[in-house]
């Protein structure tokens, strides 16, 4: 007798493939940066198609925007896809010690991205452009 898939193989096997596949979907399916670190947000989400705009930019190098850290400075090689900014650049740093010393979120948010615009010539760079009011959570 020879039974050589075990269920729980299968299990397994199918819970590592939906771990791979999620976060695709969500990168691929997002419109807007996410709000959650700003609970008490004055503007309406800043629209980034994250996919579209992307290949529109032609940034094919994720460590552009999700740099890591080592020895407590950015390093763009050691990059950080799928680790939330917040989780190094706090909204409140004031409430978060771990990160007093970092650039605080809306700043890192607005350098990084209104830096790059700036430099290329290229992007939006007015506040309405990017905070427009028809962008959904
Ligand atoms: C290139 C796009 C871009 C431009 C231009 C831009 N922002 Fe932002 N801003 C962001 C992103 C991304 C965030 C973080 C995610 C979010 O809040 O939607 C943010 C966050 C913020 C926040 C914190 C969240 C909130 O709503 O309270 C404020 C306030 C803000 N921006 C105000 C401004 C103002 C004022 C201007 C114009 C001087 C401006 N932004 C221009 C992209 C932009
Ligand atoms: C222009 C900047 C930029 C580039 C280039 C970029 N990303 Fe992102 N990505 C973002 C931002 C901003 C977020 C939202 C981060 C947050 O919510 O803290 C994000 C979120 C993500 C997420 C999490 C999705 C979610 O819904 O939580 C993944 C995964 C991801 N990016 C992967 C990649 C990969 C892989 C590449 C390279 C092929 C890449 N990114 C290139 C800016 C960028
Ligand atoms: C693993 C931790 C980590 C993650 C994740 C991370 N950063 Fe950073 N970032 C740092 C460190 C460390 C520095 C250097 C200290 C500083 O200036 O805050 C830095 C610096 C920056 C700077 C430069 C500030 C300056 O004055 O030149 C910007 C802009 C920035 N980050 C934006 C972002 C954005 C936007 C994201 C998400 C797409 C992100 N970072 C994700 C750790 C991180
Ligand atoms: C490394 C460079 C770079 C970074 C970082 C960057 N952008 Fe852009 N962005 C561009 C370029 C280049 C274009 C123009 C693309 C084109 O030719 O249409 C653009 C276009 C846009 C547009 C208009 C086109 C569209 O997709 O709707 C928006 C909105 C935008 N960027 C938002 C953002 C936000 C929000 C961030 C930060 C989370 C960001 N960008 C970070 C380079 C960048």
């Amino acid at each position: 007798m020879r039974r050589t898939t075990s269920p729980l193989l299968l299990f397994l096997l199918g819970l590592s493939l939906l771990v791979w596949v999620l976060p695709a979907f969500s990168q691929s399916d997002m419109v807007v940066v996410n709000r959650d670190p700003f609970p008490k947000a004055q503007r309406p989400a800043a629209k980034f198609e994250h996919d579209a705009h992307n290949e529109k930019a032609k940034l094919e190098d994720c460590g552009a925007c999700h740099h890591g850290e080592t020895d407590g400075k950015m390093d763009p090689a050691n990059t950080s896809e799928g680790t939330p900014c917040a989780d190094c650049h706090a909204a409140n740093p004031a409430a978060d010690p771990k990160l007093q010393h970092k650039t605080p979120l809306r700043r890192a948010y607005h350098l990084q991205c209104v830096g790059c615009h700036e430099k290329t010539g290229k992007g939006p760079l007015a506040c309405g452009q990017c905070h427009a009011p028809t962008a959904q959570e």
